[in-house]
C-alpha cells in the first residue's frame, strides 16, 4: 500500500489547513496516510552560526526529512501569513534544505492552501509552486479553498463545486502515485522486483533463493529517469515485505542494499542473519 504523509504548514493547534489536510487524507482511500504535525518537529530558529556551532542540523529536521524520504507521496496545505510561508514552516524548511537540497525527492505532491480570506492562500500557494520544484518537488495537483469559515463545516467542505474540484485533484494525485507500482516475478530459484512503464523496465532488483531460507539480493538498478525518487529504497521495502511474509533471511551482496541494511540494521534485524 502506498505510504502518504500529509501535513499543514502551520503550528496552530486549531489549524484550518490541518483540518483540510485531514479531510483530504480521508479521501485517499486505499493508501496508508499519516497526518504529521509540525509541532512534533520543533527546531531552533535557523542561523548559519548555530548550524556551524552544532556542526549540523537538529535531529528533528533529520526526522522530518526521513518521513519525506520514506513516503510515496506528499500532501501539504500551506497556511498563509502576510502573503507568505508561516514562520514555523519556513524555519523547518530552511533546516531540512540544508540536509538535502532535493528535499521532496521527486515524490508526487498534492499542494493545497486555505485561508479565512477570499483568496484561499493563493499567494503562499504561488510561492510554494514556484519554489518547491527547485527542491525536487513533483507537484501533480494543486487546490485552494477560499473563505474557509464559509466553505468548510463539521469536518468537511460544504460547497459541492469546491468539493468536486478537490475530488478531481485527489484523483490526479492518486493516478500519479501508481507510477511507483512495484511488480515481482519469481520462479523457484530466482526473481526480481521491478517497475515498468509503457513496457520499459525503469528499475529492477534481482535475487536468488538459496537453501534453506535465504534470499540473496545481488543487484539493484535504477534508470536515470527515476533517479532521486527513493526508488531503490522502495525496492528494498518490497523485498523485506516479501522476506517477512515467507520467513526468509535477506543476504545483500548488492552494495546498495548492503549499505541500506547497515544503516537501518535495527529495522531489518528480523530479516537479517
Ligand atoms: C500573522 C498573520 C498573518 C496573516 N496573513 C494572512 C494573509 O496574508 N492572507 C490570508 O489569506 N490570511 C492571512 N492570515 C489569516 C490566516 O489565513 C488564518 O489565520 C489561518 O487560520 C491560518 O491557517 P492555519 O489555521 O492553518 O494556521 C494571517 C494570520 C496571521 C496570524
Amino acid at each position: 500500500m502506498k505510504k502518504i504523509i500529509a501535513f499543514a504548514a502551520s503550528n496552530s493547534k486549531s489549524s484550518i489547513n490541518k483540518q483540510l489536510v485531514t479531510y483530504t487524507a480521508n479521501m485517499l482511500v486505499g493508501t496508508d496516510v499519516t497526518v504529521l504535525d509540525l509541532n512534533n518537529y520543533d527546531v531552533p530558529l535557523f542561523s548559519v552560526d548555530l548550524e556551524h556551532s552544532m556542526a549540523g542540523q537538529p535531529i528533528n529536521a533529520h526526522k522530518f526529512l526521513d518521513k519525506i524520504r520514506e513516503a510515496d507521496g506528499i500532501v501539504i496545505s500551506m497556511a498563509e501569513h502576510n502573503g507568505a510561508y508561516t514562520a514555523v514552516f519556513k524555519n523547518l524548511f530552511d533546516w531540512v534544505s540544508r540536509i538535502e537540497k532535493n528535499t521532496f525527492f521527486n515524490k508526487p505532491m498534492l499542494l493545497m492552501a486555505t485561508s479565512t480570506g477570499v483568496r484561499g492562500g493563493q499567494s503562499v500557494l504561488g510561492i510554494a509552486k514556484d519554489r518547491f520544484p527547485r527542491h525536487a518537488a513533483n507537484i501533480v495537483a494543486t487546490f485552494s479553498l477560499p473563505s474557509f469559515s464559509d466553505n468548510f463545516k463539521d469536518g468537511k467542505i460544504v460547497d459541492s463545486t469546491l468539493n468536486d474540484t478537490l475530488k478531481e485533484t485527489v484523483k490526479e494525485f492518486i493516478n500519479a502515485l501508481s507510477i511507483m507500482d512495484i511488480q515481482q516475478e519469481n520462479d523457484n530459484s530466482k526473481g526480481s522486483f521491478y517497475i515498468e512503464r509503457e513496457g520499459v523496465r525503469l528499475a529492477q532488483m534481482t535475487y536468488t533463493f538459496e537453501a534453506p531460507n535465504s534470499m540473496v539480493i545481488d543487484h539493484t538498478e535504477v534508470d536515470a529517469r527515476m533517479k532521486g525518487q527513493g526508488v531503490g529504497y522502495k525496492l528494498v521495502d518490497a523485498a523485506v515485505e516479501y522476506a517477512r511474509a515467507h520467513a526468509l533471511i535477506i543476504v545483500p551482496t548488492c552494495t546498495f542494499v548492503a549499505s541500506v541494511f547497515k544503516r537501518k540494521a535495527e529495522i531489518y534485524a528480523d530479516v537479517t542473519a
